[in-house]
């Protein structure tokens, strides 16, 4: 294969993306070792190369065409979308990094509605997102545009308020700041450009795909076994969350039957309880590591 046939996959090299990414393409089955410097991995097994970078820099590789594919958040996508006169596809959403984009302000701030914003100063490092949300909404208030610790700048009277990201929601309070409105939720996806891929690439991307497809399926799903009486069978599967049918073992040493069954939905507490009250015993939950359908 040539080199240029080597699909190239832009990741934040640390930060709220930054291991999840990793550990994805490494559960895909990607073999990767440092090649030239520790910002570049080489996949010894797929002909894929990862770049580490900047997440804010993941648009303009891809632009660029220095990168063929980039695992970014919602959030920056969006933001910088327009900027470029090209559109970006996303492939798939990872399920990891998951965000939000929301304004927000002092504790005290006396917050009724998206009204109370108006003439009020934001500061943002989203100015893209932020100005368009207040032009939907007919809000009239400033955007402060600001690359980092946003969440001070209302201490410094650099502003009223603050649009940035949220998780856990620590950075807020830690800085006596409430949510006041969500504007967008985000996660980590798989994007590319409308640009079309080489006949090569196509084929790793096809790859790729149906693997990181088969860990996210892999992560919800569960591998059920129990004990049950066979009169009891009927009931019990109507308790199983999205499972196909089961398989049914019969014991040597009683009426009871095992059964196997796969579970692609979360399994709770209250599952379980249920089957057992329904007649199961013996209920073992295990993780599934890979699925392919
Ligand atoms: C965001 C945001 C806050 C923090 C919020 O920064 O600017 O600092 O995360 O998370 P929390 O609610 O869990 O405290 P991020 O780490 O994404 O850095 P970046 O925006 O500079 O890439
Ligand atoms: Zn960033």
């Amino acid at each position: 294969m040539q080199a240029n046939e080597r699909l190239t996959i832009a990741i934040q090299k640390k930060g709220r993306l930054g291991d999840g990414s990793l550990t994805l393409l490494q559960q895909c089955g990607l073999k990767l070792y440092p090649a030239k410097s520790s910002l570049f991995y080489s996949a010894e097994n797929l002909p894929i190369d990862i770049l580490l970078v900047r997440d804010d820099d993941i648009p303009t590789l891809l632009a660029d065409k220095i990168c063929d594919l980039g695992i970014v958040g919602e959030n920056v996508l969006q933001e910088q979308a327009s900027q470029y006169p090209l559109q970006f596809e996303s492939i798939i959403k990872l399920g990891f990094g998951k965000c939000r984009l929301a304004i927000a302000g002092p504790n005290k701030f006396d917050y009724i509605n998206l009204d109370s914003l108006n003439g009020k100063s934001i500061a943002s490092s989203y100015p893209n997102l932020l100005k368009k949300f207040l032009s939907q909404n007919n809000i009239d208030a400033s955007i402060v545009n600001i690359s980092g610790s946003v969440e001070i700048a209302p201490q410094l009277k650099m502003a009223d308020l603050i649009c940035d990201l949220v998780s856990t929601g620590r950075t807020l309070s830690e800085n006596n700041l409430k949510e006041l409105f969500v504007l967008l939720q985000s996660q980590a996806v798989l994007v590319k450009t409308e640009c079309a891929l080489s006949t090569g690439k196509s084929e790793t991307l096809a790859v790729l795909l149906r693997r990181i497809e088969g860990v996210l399926q892999a992560q919800e799903s569960k591998y059920i076994l129990f004990h049950a009486p066979k009169e009891a069978l009927a009931n019990i599967q109507r308790l199983l969350p999205g499972t196909e049918a089961p398989t049914i073992v019969p014991l040597s040493c009683n009426d009871k039957v095992a059964v196997h069954v796969v579970s692609r939905e979360g399994v709770f507490w209250g599952t379980l309880e249920n089957l057992r009250n329904a007649g199961a015993s013996s209920i073992l939950v295990l993780p599934i590591e890979k699925m392919m359908l």
